[in-house]
């Protein structure tokens, strides 16, 4: 079996296909960092205007390489969540292209997709674990007891980390996408300089807030110099708290739980100090493992969307009229996968 995967989530326009047999094919993906600079960070109108012409381009690209619509057995597309202007173009492009070769569709959810997104390439992670979910919306604790079953523990009561990294990476001046730019910044910083609080780790539950923490670092940036070196010890005290606040209530939730397994997906696990940090807590702590997606894998792409539909294939529909789009869609509504 053949799926072809959709990804329009947010500004990121996605085309994978993931082979039952075989594995993944194809994954393309076309960014849309080069606009969202251009007008200060995301636009949905814009976004969803770009993904309409780049999910044709995408797609021509993958047919020049000699995989052919005929081999296509199911189409997978993110139903949400995400801006709603932007999933209604993966979301009516999946459905007319599975109209039109008379297959089914599934539509999927995009932060069940990151969370099993380690699984991919690593089939052998065992259940139960615990997943740091941290994206650009999200931070989320999830107890995972088996494919589709998922509790959440912890969840983010106002921004969410990867939007916390973009807030601060855009007042250091730096260029889309902020996360990542803001850890090569932070590679150069001296960790001694700027001490930032580590918010609610003194609260028994395993929410996150770090509209605190990011007012306290813009008001330092503010009264600071604009070195490069400066904004470096800034980028560095600031991703130290961050991650320190991450790794504090996922301990405490897997020590609750008695659990030694941790996953972490989406955009944030991309963060090079996070998974080492998170590989040492876990052998130190609990004699146990961390897992994490390779790269390309981690922030949003339409590999995750492929193989999720290739889990979820039973929920495929051939109702053509059903074109769902979820912009709220929480992981615990998911049904479990019976496989
Ligand atoms: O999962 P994702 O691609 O999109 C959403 O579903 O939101 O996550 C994007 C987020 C962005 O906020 C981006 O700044 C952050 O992931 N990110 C990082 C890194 N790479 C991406 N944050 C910190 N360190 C990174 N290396
Ligand atoms: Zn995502």
């Amino acid at each position: 079996m053949k799926i072809l995967g959709i990804e329009t989530s947010c500004d990121d326009t996605g085309i994978a296909i993931y082979d039952y047999k075989k594995g993944l094919l194809i994954n393309e993906i076309y960014n849309q960092n080069i606009l969202n600079d251009k007008n200060g960070g995301i636009i949905p109108e814009l976004a969803s205007r770009q993904h309409m012409e780049s999910i044709t381009f995408l797609l021509h690209k993958i047919l020049k390489r000699k995989h052919f619509m005929k081999d296509i057995d199911l189409i997978a597309y993110t139903a949400g969540p995400g801006l709603v202007s932007s999933l209604l173009v993966g979301a009516t492009f999946a459905c007319s292209l599975g109209f039109a070769l008379n297959i089914p569709v599934v539509p999927v959810n995009h932060m069940e997709a990151h969370l099993l997104s380690p699984f991919i390439e690593c089939k052998s992670i065992e259940f139960p674990f615990i997943a740091l979910l941290v994206s650009g919306k999200h931070t989320q604790i999830i107890g995972v007891h088996e494919l589709g079953c998922y509790e959440l523990l912890g969840n983010c009561l106002d921004d969410a980390v990867g939007e916390s990294f973009d807030k601060i990476a855009k007042l250091l001046d730096l260029k889309s996408p902020g996360g990542s730019e803001l850890s090569k910044l932070a590679l150069i910083g001296n960790k001694n300089y700027f001490h930032f609080p580590r918010p609610m780790i003194h609260h028994s539950n395993l929410n996150f807030s770090f509209s605190g923490l990011k007012t306290c670092v813009t008001n330092m940036i503010k009264k600071c110099d604009k070195s490069l070196q400066t904004k470096a010890n800034i980028a560095r005290a600031f991703e130290d708290a961050v991650i320190d606040t991450l790794l504090i209530k996922t301990k405490q939730a897997l020590k609750e739980k008695k659990w030694n397994r941790l996953v972490i997906a989406g955009g944030v696990s991309s963060n090079y100090p996070l998974r080492k940090k998170s590989e040492k807590m876990m052998k130190k702590d609990f004699n146990g493992k961390v897992f994490y997606a390779r790269l390309n894998f981690c922030t949003d792409n339409a590999a995750m969307i492929a193989y999720l539909g290739c889990l979820r294939y039973k929920e495929a529909s051939k109702c053509l009229l059903d074109i769902v789009v979820k912009p709220k869609w929480s992981i615990i509504e998911l049904d479990r996968i019976n496989r």
